[in-house]
């Protein structure tokens, strides 16, 4: 497949719809980026990356790193994180904290904030430095050691985190943490404030379009943990736009609310791409588009 044709095609089929939507106002930092910005890359198997638009120009990815997260979480620790927090969706924002009291304290799902804060303090008490960790890891699989955390979107996400420490505290308050939240927190606000390009998240997320297989061929995860975690980015990847993901792309995808997105075709190529305009529920508008295009014009969906 010619690559680098199709997405100047999609490139250009969405381009009414670049700057469309809002910028995360809720974390200022988010807030001043240029919404007319859009980047897209491809990465096959191999480690082949093609790429239209801002493809190089580092974002940040905030809650994509829940992904690579929980596939670390489950690659140290095991199966045992799923006695701390469930698979289904969660039809609510986020942020929400409502369901967490019905339900003793056990998040939804591992990509709403409530249930990342249980995976980042999972992989805290097994590696000691969660957010370094997974710095680490990132570097690796996309190949590009100047990824790093953005230090003044970490401090702005802290200054109005007050949301994130209730739902921690609040889980704490159930036995469902085991760190001091205060750390929990820095290092959870260090994981969403990492930025990277669509380039490095392309190839950072080919583990799963490799079923469980890292950039050097070692294996990180077993092929049914990889079969899972897409399962769960094609239920709660978007939040409370899941379903309509779902029905538009129909691939496993995961957003943040910088404006970026990952998706993966298991067995064939990984997909990153990113516009800073959201939509109500947090998800890039020009983004999910593109990503709707690529599945409509290539028929590479599961489906
Ligand atoms: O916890 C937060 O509010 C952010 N740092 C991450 C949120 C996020 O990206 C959720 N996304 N759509």
């Amino acid at each position: 497949m010619d690559y680098q044709h199709l997405l100047e095609r999609i490139a250009a089929d969405v381009a009414p719809l670049i700057g469309s939507g809002t910028p995360a106002e809720y974390i200022p930092a988010l807030a001043g980026v240029d919404p007319r910005r859009f980047g897209m890359a491809i990465a096959d198997l191999e480690g082949n990356v093609f790429g239209t638009g801002d493809w190089r120009v580092p974002f940040s990815t905030q809650s994509i790193t829940k992904v690579f997260a929980l596939a670390l979480a489950l690659a140290e620790g095991g199966d045992s994180l799923w006695e701390r927090v469930g698979r289904e969706p969660s039809g609510n924002p986020f942020n929400s904290l409502v369901q967490l009291e019905y339900e003793n304290g056990i998040p939804r799902n591992p990509f709403i904030n409530a249930g990342a804060l249980v995976v980042t303090d999972r992989l805290q008490t097994l590696t000691g430095d969660a957010s370094s960790e997974l710095l680490d890891f990132l570097r690796q699989e996309s190949g590009n050691p100047d990824i790093g955390f953005d230090a003044e979107v970490a401090a702005s996400e802290h200054e109005h985190g007050d949301r994130n420490a209730a739902v921690a505290h609040f889980m704490a308050s159930y036995g469902n943490i085991d760190n001091p939240v205060p750390a929990l927190l820095d290092h959870y606000f260090w994981q969403c404030s990492i930025e990277m390009t669509c380039a490095d998240l392309a190839l950072a997320a080919r583990f799963l379009a490799r079923h469980g297989l890292r950039s050097d061929g070692s294996r990180l995860l077993t092929r049914s943990e990889a079969k899972q975690i897409n399962a769960v980015m094609m239920t709660c990847g978007t939040y409370d736009a899941a379903g309509e993901f779902a029905y538009r792309v129909g691939l496993p995808g995961k957003s943040g609310v910088g404006g970026g997105i990952i998706a993966v075709v298991p067995g064939r190529c990984t997909l990153a791409v990113w516009s800073p305009g959201l939509d109500a529920q947090g998800n890039s508008v020009a983004g999910a588009a593109a990503l709707d295009r690529f599945t409509t014009l290539t028929g590479l969906s599961v489906f």
